[in-house]
């Protein structure tokens, strides 16, 4: 299962909690064994700002991104994707 993880690292998300938001998806993926399968990229400033901090997770965009419902977007994303067994 190849997937993508891009976060915007452009100063304006960065600033507005993408920095977090990274640490989130980090630590999400170690602690559910995913960070050999999924690649994560920082992409720079996309020019849709006001709606940051963006994040992408394999080609679905996620606006205003906070770190609390990015978890539970990566938990559903990556739960549908395994079948649901991946339970720590
Ligand atoms: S800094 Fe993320 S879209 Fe501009």
């Amino acid at each position: 299962m190849a997937s993508t993880i891009k976060v915007c690292m452009g100063s304006s998300c960065f600033a507005r909690g993408n920095a977090k938001n990274l640490q989130t998806i980090q630590n999400f993926l170690e602690s559910h064994h995913l960070d050999a399968e999924v690649e994560l990229t920082g992409l720079r400033c996309c020019d849709k700002c006001s709606k940051g901090p963006n994040v992408t997770i394999d080609d679905v965009e996620y606006n205003n991104v906070e770190s609390g419902m990015l978890y539970d977007i990566l938990e559903k994303h990556y739960q549908n994707n395994s079948g649901g067994e991946n339970n720590v």
